[in-house]
């Protein structure tokens, strides 16, 4: 063969063979993302696209299996891996191997003010997810605590929304750094669980502003977070989960989220506005309005066959379909077609701990009068009354609901820390009427026989000779106690908790009331009982955090992420607001008469007496002193900063840690402003006689506030006054500053 030809054949094999053996772009992960969703996309049939933006199952979409793009499998969330459930339906499907580590609720996380935790939490269930091959975390929930009736108050983070915003960014990035995509969820002003469908929220834009809306905008542009859950509600008469303002120009427009859009399950009500105001995934659609094209269920949700029709008849182009799948393959790209993700674990040793930590960085105690912690030396006898002692927690509270591996109760946790020269005797005390959900622990079976009167008879017989009665009671994530779909009917405790706490006081004073939910609770006993806590869904570990924080191996330092109202009636949303508002044809109107007046930010102002205990309350078994707070300028320009130090110092006994937190308040502003707002926080953790130097810096955006006349975020000239204290009440110092606006 002359040399010649021999070069040409070599040309020619090259070529051939190098088609055959070079990757396509999408698959090459050296590549850009952009560039490989753009690849991916060009090779995509309109028919792989459209059923790309709506589910397959009940929790997953299909990729295109034609060029290896794999489904997309969603999770609940917030507080760890749900089991998993039938193709069709809701159903556990009975596995295995599918059991997880229960993390604290979200309102306990809330309760660390530590974005430590948060990341910490975020990056465990980031790894159980990423283990069990889920694609999307349907959590962490940030709707704002606005009234204490609410169903789902558990799975958010409070009431404010500066604390909100902090601890959603590190829990995103440690979900994301697994390659699983957070959801953060439910976009937006879904604060009532009652005619969640069709609830029509009436707020103003400085409330939404102000209020609603940032932790859900810090989760975007600070947390970078990869989807977010429209929610089932209304918002000026349209359904958030395709709402052309909040999804199309405040959340794609004006915070620049490149991500999923992905429904609530079945919060999808019509064809046109999904495709057209920035729904891009749709789930569990059941809408009666849904045509009806097919006998596959799936084929027949509003981005399905409707849609791939809408565009063959030419009422559409592919502008916007062409977005959605977009979005879908860059969340791909980063979740299940990175391949240099991590590959996740699950119930670890890591995880238990993490959760255990949280739960005890969460655990509030609200009042002491020097009856905790229980030394147990000079105990001999323990009393634990309560039906929430002995029920597991991280079951029933509707999509929440976890399979855990283990649980440990309040009472076994206790059992596990006392040795026996402490006799831990319980008694049920009251049963509450639904057991859905709860499941049996301990060998101890929840189906009851007796009386409310019998029960009540025995704990009070044994509170007699008992040194201390700890009351384990609270509400139990049943339906109406802090449960997807209801809200509560009352603030007061279920079952007759209140009676059996006057008789049981009546024979023990050394009464501790340790309350387990997500959820303010009436407490007309207040007065009269020595030592209130605050415990939340604790998860997995929340026996054993409990234990530990009531016999003093750990000191208690949680704060309240929201206000406890002294009764209902006093909670702004009732005062002022119209809950559940007003029925007009199909839907329910609720007007936000509150405005930004919500939790501290009215209580403060208005109706001081109103709260029986305050946004950022919780005490320690330590005393931490403060010194009087330092600024390095008395005058603050528009471009400058402002730094404010205070010296905190461990004057008690015992380690503990400490939340300091900064307040600003504006003297004389245009539009009424609260007295103050949370801007700044840190928590320290300080060894008897140790102290730190906390430093605060802020800058003009801490002062300002949203003007809905100009649509903007002014800082108005003139005097502030920043306030440290260790609550939102408890005020240990005060600064002025002067802002000058130039
Ligand atoms: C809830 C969501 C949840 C979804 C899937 C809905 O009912 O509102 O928070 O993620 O179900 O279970």
């Amino acid at each position: 063969m002359r040399r010649i030809e021999f070069f040409l054949i070599a040309v020619f094999l090259l070529f051939v063979c190098g088609g055959y053996i070079s990757i396509p772009i999408y698959l090459d992960d050296t590549r850009g993302i952009e560039e490989r969703v753009e690849d991916a996309l060009n090779r995509m049939t309109l028919q792989e696209k459209i059923a790309m933006v709506h589910a397959q199952s009940s929790f997953s979409s299909p990729g295109v299996k034609r060029l290896g793009i794999p489904e997309i499998w969603t999770t609940d969330g917030p507080h760890g891996i749900r089991a998993e459930l039938f193709w069709g339906n809701f159903k556990e499907a009975g596995w295995g191997n599918d059991s997880c580590v229960a993390f604290p609720a979200l309102t306990a996380l809330a309760a660390t003010w530590n974005r430590e935790m948060a990341y910490i939490y975020g990056k465990s269930i980031g790894e159980e997810a990423r283990y069990r091959n889920k694609t999307i975390l349907l959590g962490p929930g940030v709707n704002i605590y606005r009234t204490p009736l609410n169903g789902r108050n558990f799975e958010y983070m409070g009431e404010d929304p500066f604390l909100a915003s902090e601890l959603v960014v590190p829990y995103v990035r440690g979900v994301q750094q697994n390659g699983v995509a957070a959801c953060v969820k439910h976009y937006a002003l879904n604060n009532n669980e009652k005619n969640r469908h069709t609830t029509n929220v009436i707020v103003d834009d400085r409330a939404l502003n102000e209020i609603y809306l940032p932790a859900f905008k810090a989760a975007v542009t600070k947390g970078k977070v990869w989807s977010i859950m429209g929610a089932y509600n209304l918002f000026q008469g349209q359904h958030c989960s395709h709402h052309h303002r909040l999804l199309n120009q405040i959340l794609k427009q004006d915070w620049g989220f490149d991500g999923v859009v992905v429904s609530d399950w079945g919060a999808t009500h019509d064809s046109d506005e999904a495709i057209r105001n920035g729904l891009d995934l749709e789930f569990d659609t059941k809408d009666s309005k849904m045509p009806k094209l097919s006998a596959v269920k799936y084929d027949n949700y509003f981005l399905a066959h409707d849609y791939l029709n809408k565009i063959q008849q030419g009422k559409y182009g592919t502008e916007e379909l062409d977005d959605k799948v977009r979005r879908i393959l860059r969340l791909s790209f980063r979740t299940n077609m990175n391949r240099a993700r991590p590959y996740g674990s699950m119930l670890s040793k890591e995880h238990y701990d993490a959760a255990q930590q949280i739960a005890e960085e969460g655990f509030v105690l609200l009042k002491n009068e020097g009856i905790l912690p229980i030394s147990r030396e000079n105990v001999k006898r323990i009393l634990v009354v309560g039906e929430n002692a002995v029920r597991m927690m991280t079951a029933g509270g509707g999509s929440s609901a976890l399979k855990a591996q283990i649980e440990v109760t309040p009472l076994q946790g206790i059992m596990e820390l006392v040795d026996e020269s402490i006799d831990v005797c319980f008694a049920r005390g009251y049963k509450t009427e639904d057991y859905e959900g709860a499941k049996v622990m301990a060998g101890y079976s929840l189906e009851e026989t007796r009386s409310d009167e019998e029960l009540a008879r025995e704990a009070v017989d044994l509170a007699k000779n008992a040194d201390y009665v700890l009351f384990f009671g609270g509400l139990n994530k049943a339906k109406k106690q802090d449960c997807e779909g209801h809200d509560r009917l009352t603030m007061s405790l279920p079952a007759n908790q209140d009676a059996l706490i006057d008789s049981l006081l009546q024979v023990n004073k050394h009464l501790i009331f340790v309350n387990i939910s997500g959820n303010a609770v009436a407490m007309p006993w207040v007065g009269r009982v020595p030592a209130i806590c605050q415990a939340w869904y604790l998860g997995s570990k929340a026996g054993t955090a409990i234990a530990r924080i009531l016999f003093g191996e750990v000191n208690p330092s949680g704060k309240l992420p929201f206000s406890f109202p002294v009764s209902l009636d006093r909670s702004p949303a009732h005062v002022k607001g119209d809950y559940p508002g007003t029925k007009k044809g199909n839907v329910w109107d609720m007007v936000y008469r509150e405005g930004i007046f919500v939790g501290y930010r009215w209580f403060d102002t208005f109706d001081k007496n109103g709260v029986l205990f305050p946004f950022g309350h919780g005490l320690s078994y330590t005393k931490f002193m403060y010194e009087k707070p330092s600024i390095d300028r008395q005058k603050m320009g528009a471009e400058e900063c402002v730094k404010i130090s205070v010296l905190v110092k461990n004057i008690g006994m015992v380690a503990g840690k400490e939340v300091v937190q900064l307040y600003v308040g504006d003297k004389k502003s245009s539009l009424p402003r609260p007295v103050k707002e949370l801007k700044a926080f840190q928590k320290v953790d300080l060894a008897p006689g140790e102290s730190e130097l906390v430093t605060f810096v802020l800058d003009r955006n801490d002062l300002s506030f949203f003007n809905d006349r100009i649509q903007k975020w002014v800082a108005e000239p003139g005097e502030f006054e920043l306030f440290i204290g260790s609550s939102s009440v408890d005020i240990r110092g005060k600064v002025k500053i002067v802002y000058t606006g130039k």
